[in-house]
């Protein structure tokens, strides 16, 4: 056995995946280096990486001042406690204040987008007692601890439920799934009953405390809700006191064209979480930005929460560098031109699949549905087949696709194309060219 495999062998054997039972994780690909919008094995084979990871690389790999910031942290202050101030969490501050939506400007860090929401759901709940209940959506994913799991529409749920570890008083609501609608209706004839819907939920739950949205679904689909969808939430939120959270860890950070996907409609949520793209990736961190409202209830209050690692000075000391490579990148207009472009190549393979039922998405955030029927929109797989063992139609592209040298991160119904907001035009088209091949696996068993 070369040296390598030995070595990923060590890793499977010894670590625990991440969502998975363990016999499905044998043989990892040995992963030697990352540049641009390539990573590389051990046998120097490039992968197209046209899923940013978890779609959290937005800047692609080896981003020069953002590591350099890391390494200069390093050298100067690589850890101090929560309790102190210094440099690198004064110029995180800043470098925030400039981004964030207008009026959130109270922060707590973190190292994870699961944490930011844990962090959210405490403080809301604290500001809002006696009123507790949240309402979350089906297509959602909102992280791994109790909290984070039990906000979470997508099947995860179910096991960390077998595992009891979830939290009451969250309730679910239909989702904005045009392709799917759960109310079987029609935009535009629909009257966005889906949203009409939060609104008869709140007065019949009683002491809901806040809605958590992702606003644009990220794992689950990439949904884009009909213009009048989040203008409407963020009336039936205010009508009836409650708080409206975008959940924005992997819509945020230019994924959907703007920093944040809530400003495609100009909406301003209550309370914004965020992680992932923050430092393009390269240190884990997670953010709760809240209003001053918020805060200051928290004069008085105690804040029941917080890590060793808040404020972590190597992860504070990458944001402003992020945020500085985010704003010289969208200067150059360079994403704006390839996502149209994503968005053409991406109808174009439509055309030419059969398999392919619906594309939709926004910026560099995309999701190609796959389909045994067009006509009857009959999926190949469903929830209950993600966890269940066997592979789906997209794991089997998804394979396939890398062993042509493309990455992409795949779910039951669809997978993703989202690549770092580096890409060029012509690597959109290699990647393209290359699943145009491989989705003939699917179109070989559409039903006609
Ligand atoms: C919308 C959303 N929220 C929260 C999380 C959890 O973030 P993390 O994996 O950093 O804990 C994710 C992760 O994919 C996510 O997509």
């Amino acid at each position: 056995m070369i040296e390598s495999e030995e070595r990923a062998r060590l890793v499977a054997d010894h670590i625990y995946g991440t969502w998975r039972a363990r016999k499905g994780w044998k043989k990892p690909l040995f992963i030697t280096s990352a540049k641009g919008v390539y990573f590389y094995d051990d046998k120097d084979k490039p992968y197209l990486d046209f899923s940013s990871q978890l779609m959290c690389s937005n800047l692609g790999h080896g981003n020069k001042a953002i590591i350099n910031a890391i390494i200069a942290q390093a050298r100067k202050l690589p850890y101090i406690g929560p309790g102190f101030a210094c440099e690198a969490k004064a110029s995180a501050v800043e470098a925030l204040l400039d981004v964030m939506p207008e009026g959130l400007n109270r922060f707590f860090f973190s190292t994870s987008g699961t944490e930011a929401n844990e962090a959210a759901v405490k403080m809301l709940r604290q500001y809002m007692a006696p009123k507790y209940k949240i309402i979350s959506r089906y297509r959602s994913y909102h992280g791994a601890t109790a909290v984070g799991v039990s906000l979470t529409g997508d099947p995860r749920r179910w096991y960390a439920e077998r595992a009891r570890c979830t939290v009451p008083g969250i309730v679910f609501a239909p989702d904005p799934h045009c392709y799917r609608c759960p109310l079987k209706l029609e935009y535009p004839n629909c009257g966005i009953q889906c949203v009409e819907y939060i609104d008869y939920m709140i007065k019949e739950e009683g002491n809901v405390a806040a809605v958590f949205v992702e606003p644009v679904v990220g794992t689950n689909g990439k949904i884009v809700p009909p213009p009048e969808y989040y203008p409407r939430l963020r009336t039936i939120c205010d009508e009836n006191g409650v708080l409206l959270v975008a959940d924005e860890v992997m819509s945020g950070w230019y994924r959907t064209g703007p920093a944040w996907a809530l400003d495609n409609w100009a909406v301003k949520p209550d309370i914004l979480t965020t992680a992932k793209g923050c430092t393009g990736a390269y240190v884990p961190t997670g953010i709760t930005a809240t209003t001053k409202e918020i805060a200051d209830f928290f004069e008085d209050e105690i804040m029941c929460h917080g890590h060793t690692y808040s404020m972590h000075p190597l992860v504070l000391a990458a944001i402003p560098a992020a945020i500085e490579e985010y704003k010289k990148l969208t200067a150059t207009g360079l994403p704006q031109r390839v996502s149209k472009h994503i968005e053409k190549r991406l109808h174009e393979l439509m055309h030419r699949h059969v398999c392919i039922g619906d594309v939709r998405g926004i910026g560099h955030f995309w999701a190609v549905e796959i389909v045994k029927s067009r006509k009857t929109r009959e999926p190949f797989n469903t929830k209950a087949d993600k966890f269940a063992g066997g592979q789906t139609m997209t794991d089997k592209i998804a394979s396939e696709a890398l062993a042509c040298g493309i990455y992409i991160h795949n779910w039951y119904d669809h997978f993703t194309v989202a690549p770092p907001l580096i890409i060029t035009k012509e690597e959109v088209d290699q990647a393209v060219s290359i699943l145009d091949d491989v989705l003939k696996i699917a179109d070989r068993e559409v039903e006609h």
